[in-house]
């Protein structure tokens, strides 16, 4: 049966973008071409979830049709000629323009090779049904849903489904993208489907490290990561990709709580490695980081993390003083210790811990470098170790004004005629 959508086309985009759209259909139409929204947003259109990354599909040449349809007052479109393909970038949304495209593998894993093709050729070499879906964008039939795979009637009953058998086989990132929309949408795999992912897991193996990372940085922007993490562990992918991954219900509630804490999107993503990673051995770690490739702040905040797991039972003391917790814990990246407050059982590590994170770090004593000079300790490892003691010496509460930092470096820089004095 024949559907349009363009009411609900209409309803939903902003007037900037939908007067943009009108334009790529009518300047593709006027080059002899055909326009289509493509993939997510026709999903997320039959959805009724709004999406402001468009995706369209050009039969023809798609920078061309990007660069007639922008007026001199919008942003120029960036082209990669190579690429056939074109974004418009606007105040909200974006707008990615490709030439239709068939593929083929070289072999699992390997980014495909692509040539032109007809929107047919672009919906099949898709991922699942419900990303198969396209909507004209040009002439009388705008708004019209093309749905060769029955992409509509699987969204309705809430199926993930492949378009063929060796979809995992081509590219197992797939099965990580599966576990991600099933968990968002709450879908559940196809039967079938399920049974060629459970039968292509070893495939994830072909995938580049940096491919496989950039699917779990977007599986941590999703509203609630834990889920796909927790279900990735369940079919058997975590331990896949790394022996040694594992994810628990108590991993999944420190998920949800750093979130509330988060103070930069960078800075949760570093807790979130730590968080998956919790448990994990100072070797394995290591070559975790490898196969994800993970940027230098992430395998710190790691090997940070492997560190304090190993202090929890140190930590364990109420006698500690606080410059010995201080010293402890005052080299670990923020990511680590986040992750070791929310990971940790023992109570009162976990209280140091916090402690330290709200309150000792941000001890200084009131003196500075420049002081100690004019009190005449010259520059050098002295002057570090001094400061160093004024700071246990604050946080221990053993000094508490000016005046008793002074007399206190006086008492280090000469401890034998300081009772003279
Ligand atoms: N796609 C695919 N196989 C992949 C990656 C992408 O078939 N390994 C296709 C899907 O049809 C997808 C489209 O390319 O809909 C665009 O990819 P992406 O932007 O990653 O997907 P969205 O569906 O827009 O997903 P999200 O909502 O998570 O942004």
């Amino acid at each position: 049966m024949r559907m349009n959508l363009s009411a609900e086309l209409d309803r939903w985009l902003s007037p900037e973008t939908r007067e943009l759209l009108v334009r790529i259909g009518a300047c593709a139409t006027c080059l002899g071409y055909h326009a289509y929204l493509v993939g997510g947003p026709v999903r997320d259109l039959l959805l009724g979830r709004p999406s402001c990354d468009l995706d369209v599909v050009v039969e023809g040449d798609a920078p061309a049709v990007a660069c007639a349809a922008t007026t001199p007052d919008q942003s120029t479109p960036v082209v990669h000629s190579a690429f056939g393909t074109a974004t418009i970038q606007m105040d909200v949304s974006r707008i990615d323009l490709a030439t239709a495209r068939a593929e083929s593998y070289e072999r699992p894993g390997a980014l495909p090779t692509v040539y032109p093709g007809t929107i047919e050729q672009d919906l099949v070499r898709r991922d699942f049904t419900v990303n198969a879906m396209a909507l004209t964008l040009d002439g009388r039939c705008r708004g019209e849903l093309l749905d060769l795979h029955g992409g509509r009637s699987d969204l309705d009953h809430g199926f993930l489904r492949v378009l063929h058998e060796s979809s995992f086989i081509d590219d197992a990132t797939r099965i990580l993208r599966g576990v991600r929309y099933e968990q968002r949408f709450g879908f559940v795999f196809e039967k079938r489907t399920l049974e060629l992912l459970e039968r292509d897991l070893r495939y994830m193996n072909c995938i580049s490290a940096d491919r496989v990372r950039h699917e779990f940085e977007r599986t941590f922007e999703e509203e609630e990561p834990e889920q796909t993490l927790r279900r990735l562990d369940v079919l058997g992918v975590l331990g896949v990709i790394h022996p040694t991954l594992l994810f628990h219900s108590q991993k999944s509630w420190a998920l949800a709580s750093a979130r509330r804490s988060a103070r930069s999107p960078t800075e949760l993503h570093n807790v979130y490695w730590c968080l998956l990673a919790w448990g994990v051995s100072a070797d394995d770690v290591e070559t975790l980081g490898e196969r994800l490739n993970l940027a230098r702040g992430a395998r710190e905040a790691l090997a940070d993390s492997c560190e304090l797991a190993l202090l929890e039972a140190r930590l364990d003391d109420p006698g500690l003083a606080p410059s010995e917790v201080f010293d402890l814990l005052h080299r670990r990246s923020h990511a680590a210790l986040q992750a070791a407050e929310l990971m940790f059982v023992r109570p009162t590590a976990r209280g140091h811990i916090s402690h330290f994170v709200r309150r000792l770090r941000h001890v200084r004593p009131s003196l500075t470098g420049k002081d100690l000079q004019a009190l005449g300790v010259p520059e050098g490892p002295l002057m570090g170790r001094i400061l160093s003691s004024l700071r246990s010496a604050c946080l221990n509460g053993e000094v508490a004004s000016r005046e008793d930092e002074v007399a206190l470096v006086r008492r280090l820089v000469n401890p034998v005629s300081w009772p003279l004095e």
